[in-house]
């Protein structure tokens, strides 16, 4: 029997944004539970959520000050409790980000740890003296503005290292307490019935690393993130990073049927080492790669190919699964990044493509970036490292359920925390019964998929085809569909492949073809893509 999470679709939920059920502009549990109806509706299998742990919201969670907890803008524990529970008996998995590589500094632990060099919890982070001239044990900057990794504490006389920001300690996986302490969170919200983890930047996770200076980015220029103006050669991706992801997997398979989704932002090519060498890591190490790709057909086309070949190297054993990803609380939104029409030429992708597709909050709806004024500025990213074009916000506003003037995410009297979009930006309820918009086009690709095994489970193969379209088909279970994604705005032409010759449009990004017969060619117009199930098969 196939994992649910093979065959599943995973949600998103950003959870300051998604539902405010106590009125204070904030999402939190309550809300997310409150909209559980619609995300049945939607037909998605899995929801995961951003951190809702307590933490003093320096990376809005993402520095995390208790791991078994909830933090009170959310809810409370019992909260949590009636939002797995009431997830399950809509049929609805729950996944929970589990921030691997650093802590808050109002941890326990943390606080302990600075409290004093003696203290027997010192070793849980990384703690260095000066380099000989008295400065930064390492030249290492952390992600969030390009200054240095180490914050240098005054009462003990060392420095600590932060990957992020100096409010996130970096925690040193050496350690066998810590390790400890870590992996029972795990077993904590397995034993609550949470069904997996998707785990925040799992290839910076650190055991024992060598303590010498990145080499110098000589790409590096002037408008560019100040982070990357270093190499990261001794910072990520290194062999810790597996060895931490064997354990955190050993404590998943501890219990049944539960899946482990790494963040890992690499190339193919490495991206699938953290399947583990005997399938032991990840589940889903996360493909960022189409989000990061040219939008274009042959660059798409490329991206795809190229991770189906190596998912079918020899050095695999052939059961990893792969996985997509097109938009995230880090990125802008997919709609701005590729403009509306592709967005919707892009949902049919990510839904017929072989693997487990990640859909973020509000793309169902074709949101897009929220225009953020100086003054309402939060993401530190953006704070740090100002006007480049990197901070976060825009894509982390309001879910807009409906007309309504805080668009039924909060109460009328209550200003979100993010400002919630212009008028003409879409809702759910403009959407939801209007059978052109980007959420039908969602929910019916949605429910393709969930019905024809050819599209959850069966191969992938790509076709020829005309300049600027992307073709692949899909075949599996008795049944089999050819997609044709056409990247420009120009009308194209598109053979059907040789072995063959009719079908019918089961779904366009444009209205009204359902049905329609295909005989040799099929025509798309501009920006027009096509799921065509063939006949006989
Ligand atoms: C991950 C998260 C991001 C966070 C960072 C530090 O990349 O997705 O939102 O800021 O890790 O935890």
């Amino acid at each position: 029997m196939p994992n649910w999470w093979k065959q599943g679709i995973v949600y998103q939920i950003y959870p300051r944004s998604f539902q405010d059920s106590s009125g204070d502009g904030i999402g939190d549990l309550p809300g997310i539970q409150e909209r559980l109806d619609y995300l049945k509706w939607l037909g998605v299998d899995a929801i995961w959520i951003s951190p809702m742990y307590p933490s003093p919201m320096a990376d809005f969670g993402y520095d995390v000050a208790d791991y078994t907890d909830v933090d009170p803008r959310f809810g409370t524990l019992e909260d949590a409790q009636r939002l797995i529970d009431a997830a399950h008996d809509y049929g609805l998995r729950v996944i929970l980000d589990y921030v691997v590589n650093h802590s808050s500094n109002e941890h326990p632990w943390f606080l302990e740890s600075r409290s004093s060099r003696d203290h027997p919890r010192r070793d849980w982070y990384f703690w260095k003296d000066p380099a000989p001239d008295g400065g930064p044990p390492t030249n290492w900057i952390d992600r969030f503005g390009g200054n240095s990794a180490w914050e240098w504490d005054e009462q003990t006389e060392q420095y600590y290292l932060h990957s992020y920001l100096p409010e996130q300690p970096d925690l040193n996986w050496g350690n066998p307490e810590v390790q400890e302490a870590m992996l029972n969170v795990l077993r904590f919200w397995m034993d609550r019935g949470v069904d997996g983890f998707r785990v925040d930047v799992a290839y910076r996770a650190k055991v024992a690393p060598q303590w010498r200076d990145n080499p110098p980015n000589t790409d590096w220029h002037e408008g560019m993130d100040p982070y990357k103006r270093l190499q990261e050669t001794y910072t990520k991706n290194l062999p810790d990073a597996h060895l931490v992801g064997r354990l955190l997997r050993d404590v998943v398979d501890e219990y049944d049927d539960r899946v482990l989704i790494g963040e890992v932002t690499l190339q193919p090519e490495r991206l699938v080492a953290y399947y583990g060498e005997n399938n032991d890591e990840y589940h889903l190490p996360f493909n960022f790669n189409l989000i990061h790709s040219d939008w274009t057909a042959e660059a798409v086309r490329d991206q795809v190919d190229r991770y189906e070949q190596v998912l079918r190297s020899p050095r695999l054993s052939g059961e990893e699964w792969p996985n997509y990803v097109l938009g995230n609380h880090d990125v802008h939104r997919l709609a701005s990044r590729i403009g509306p029409e592709q967005a919707r030429v892009a949902q049919l992708l990510l839904l017929t493509l072989r693997g487990t597709p990640t859909l973020y909050y509000a793309d169902e709806l074709g949101m897009p970036n929220v225009d953020i004024p100086e003054e309402m500025v939060q993401d530190p990213w953006e704070i740090n490292a100002p006007g480049l074009g990197l901070g976060r916000d825009p894509a982390r506003t309001p879910m807009r359920w409906d007309d309504t003037e805080k668009v039924g995410f909060c109460p009328p009297d209550v200003e979100p925390w993010l400002p919630s979009g212009p008028e003409e930006a879409p809702t759910v309820s403009q959407q939801k019964d209007d059978a052109g918009s980007m959420l039908s086009l969602v929910r019916r690709l949605i429910e393709l998929r969930r019905s024809s095994p050819a599209l959850h489970s069966g191969s992938y193969q790509s076709l020829m085809a005309p300049e600027g379209v992307f073709a692949y088909e899909r075949t599996g279970g008795g049944d089999a569909f050819i997609v044709f994604l056409n990247m420009t705005d120009k009308e194209q032409r598109c053979p059907l492949p040789p072995h063959v010759s009719k079908g019918s449009i089961a779904l366009s990004t444009h209205l009204n073809r359902n049905d329609e017969r295909v005989e040799l060619n099929v025509d798309l117009a501009p920006n027009e893509g096509v799921l065509i199930a063939v006949d006989g098969a």
